[in-house]
């Protein structure tokens, strides 16, 4: 089982995108039963809130449901736990210190570090660029499959 963790601010936007395109993906290729995906918050901001409803929107445009998923926020437990923690945002990696420390067992990646395009995953929170996730989120998702062998 390949447990992955996606981890953005706020976990209302980006990391729940992140997570449902990446269920969404394993499911539809059939090897669901590998992954344990689940995302978190660096932040306690959004704590119990659900996803934002513009982020909803897109997933479901898309044919993704994201019922019932409401924000928390990460703790070190996580880091034990999950084999990838996958970051947003360079701003996600200085938060997430508290959380993993200096990344002893190399856990941590940006999800965009996975594609051609290294680069940081803007927040549409501040964007509103909800599209532009939507396609980052799914080369990020896709490649990061890739890497991991599938
Ligand atoms: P996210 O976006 O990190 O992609 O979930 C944000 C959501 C909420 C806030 C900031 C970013 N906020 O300030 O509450």
């Amino acid at each position: 089982m390949i447990k992955v963790l996606f981890v953005c601010l706020g976990n209302i936007c980006r990391s729940p995108m992140a997570e449902f395109v990446m269920k969404d993906m394993v499911e539809k290729r059939g090897i669901a039963d590998n992954f344990e995906i689940a995302s978190a918050a660096t932040s306690d901001w959004e704590i119990g809130n659900g996803v934002y409803p513009p982020a909803k929107k897109k997933l479901s445009e898309n044919g993704i449901d994201c019922t019932g998923k409401t924000a928390r926020q990460m703790t070190k437990a996580d880091y034990g736990y999950y084999d990838y923690i996958i970051a947003m945002d360079e701003g996600n990696l200085r938060d997430m210190v508290r959380f993993v420390g200096d990344d002893p067992d190399g856990k941590v990646s940006l999800l965009m570090e996975h594609t051609s395009t290294p680069r940081d995953i803007a927040d549409p929170w501040y964007t509103g660029d909800f599209e532009q996730t939507w396609k980052d989120v799914n080369n990020g998702c896709s490649c990061l499959l890739k890497k991991l062998g599938f």
